[in-house]
């Protein structure tokens, strides 16, 4: 028989796409044994738990949030978790092969141990020679860190049950296998399985667990997804076009804000937080290049700098090609739609290629008026003035509207010597009056018209 393992419809036959989910290549033989297992109709039987509590009496919610964080000291992971770990958190780590996730886990486990929490590292990827190893190149050395190699998802199971650790980390849960499992090595099934098994126990243990998983670059294995519901925090480890870069993103938190990232570089000690993420995504700029323009754009409650790239090219194709990476697609058609009508740029017939530089999306609308300056900036073959960034959103009939927390953006830009700055006017009015911004040469509009004034 035969299940899929995205939706878990079943077939007699193999079939490349699932008849229910239309999904190709995730159907995969189940045994026997579990088809029988599923069949079984389910049996209610009397069982006994303890009474429900009283959320008032049980616990102050306020404290429980405020005082019990564990704040690690690695500055950019507490950013990413979103200040601190919750005692007894479950969380997924993803990420390539290779990328840093064991260097990152084994200092992260370090610095909770530090604090006095019990923690465990089972790696069942390295020998604990390996470990040990690591552990002394990135200078780790803790009274409270134990490190075990095992495989055996039972092993795993007796450590995490007779051992009182307060974190565990499973690098990885891929490399966990179960020696009697009616799943295939490897699967889906078996994996949830494995994965099920080790949170239910540690949460039965209140010990907060950290599940190490690998992802490839096309995303082809879809593992990891099926886990993500099982855990309170979901982080990807994203990397940048430079090798030693890496970005940490949360894309599930059920104790913090998603929005956060983390960046890190990586070097012989191990993953270090990179201090000023501005000049790391601006720093190899050609200034003064058509096409180019930096932004602040808002990163959770961090303000970036980013630069953006547009070309703009004759197109000899019947329906010119539009191609956006790190910005959504039809951000660019829809603001090359509006300079066309407003600015009078015939971009119907040019093929336009926009960037973002250093491996990072940008999902805000704040983006619209840069993407605007560095279409016409290409377009036109001028550079932008120096020392120039923008931001606002464009509407559909041409006009710029604010957008959040301008302070934080022009603050930004000030540290790093960008002192001319196009905003929308409702920003401007909201800014003009503050301390510090006294050098800052403003350029507010409320229209899309004109903007090529600022091109030289
Ligand atoms: N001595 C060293 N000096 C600098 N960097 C090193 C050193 N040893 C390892 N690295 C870096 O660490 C990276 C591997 O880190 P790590 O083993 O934590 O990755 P991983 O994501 O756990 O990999 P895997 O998926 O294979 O388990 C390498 O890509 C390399 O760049
Ligand atoms: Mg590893």
């Amino acid at each position: 028989m035969f299940k899929c393992k995205n939706c878990g419809a079943s077939s007699l036959k193999w079939v490349g796409k699932c008849p229910e989910c239309n999904s190709y290549n995730a159907m995969e033989e189940v045994f026997a044994v579990e088809a029988e297992h599923a069949a079984k109709v389910v049996k209610f039987k009397k069982t006994h738990v303890s009474p429900p509590v009283l959320s008032t009496v049980a616990l102050d919610v306020q404290n429980y949030n405020l005082q019990n964080r564990i704040v690690t000291g690695i500055k950019e992971f507490d950013v990413s978790v979103g200040s601190g770990l919750v005692p007894g958190q479950s969380i997924l780590i993803g990420g390539e092969p290779g990328i840093g996730k064991s260097t990152l886990m084994l200092q992260v486990a370090g610095k909770i141990a530090a604090k006095g929490i019990k923690t465990l590292y089972i790696s069942a990827e390295e020998s604990l020679n390996q470990l040990i190893l690591r552990a002394k190149r990135l200078k780790i050395e803790s009274e409270a860190l134990f490190l075990q190699a095992l495989n055996d998802v039972n092993e795993v199971l007796y450590s995490v049950l007779n051992g009182d650790y307060g974190f565990i980390i499973i690098d990885s849960i891929q490399r966990i296998t179960v020696s009697d499992s009616v799943s295939a090595y490897g699967s889906i099934n078996g994996l949830r399985e494995i994965a099920h098994e080790i949170t239910s126990s540690c949460l039965k243990k209140n010990c907060g667990v950290f599940l190490v998983c690998h992802v490839t670059k096309d995303g082809s294995f879809a593992g990891p997804k099926t886990l993500e519901h099982m855990v309170d925090t979901v982080l990807y480890f994203d990397s940048s076009k430079k090798d030693s870069y890496r970005i940490l993103r949360c894309y599930k938190n059920r104790f913090g804000s998603t929005d956060e990232i983390g960046i890190y570089e990586m070097s012989e000690n191990g993953l270090k937080g990179v201090k000023n993420p501005s000049a790391y995504f601006t720093s190899e700029r050609q200034a003064g290049s058509p096409g180019s323009v930096i932004t602040p754009c808002l990163e959770g409650t961090r303000a970036m700098l980013v630069e953006i790239q547009a070309l703009v090219v004759p197109s000899y194709m019947p329906v010119p090609k539009r191609v956006a990476l790190g910005i959504d697609g039809g951000r660019v058609s829809i603001v090359s739609a509006v300079l066309e009508k407003k600015e009078g740029i015939k971009l119907s017939s040019k093929e336009i290629y926009v960037k973002i530089f250093g491996g990072i999306s940008i999902q805000e609308p704040s983006v619209d008026l840069p993407l605007a300056l560095s279409i016409a900036s290409s377009y036109m073959e001028k550079p932008l003035m120096p020392n120039f960034i923008a931001f606002g959103e464009v509407g559909l009939t041409g006009e710029i509207r604010g957008v959040a927390n301008p302070e934080a953006r022009i603050k930004e830009a000030l540290n790093l010597g960008f002192g001319n700055v196009l905003l929308p006017l409702s920003n401007f009015n909201e800014v003009k009056d503050l301390k510090g911004f006294s050098g800052v040469n403003f350029h507010p509009v409320s229209k899309l018209k004109k903007i090529i004034e600022y091109l030289i």
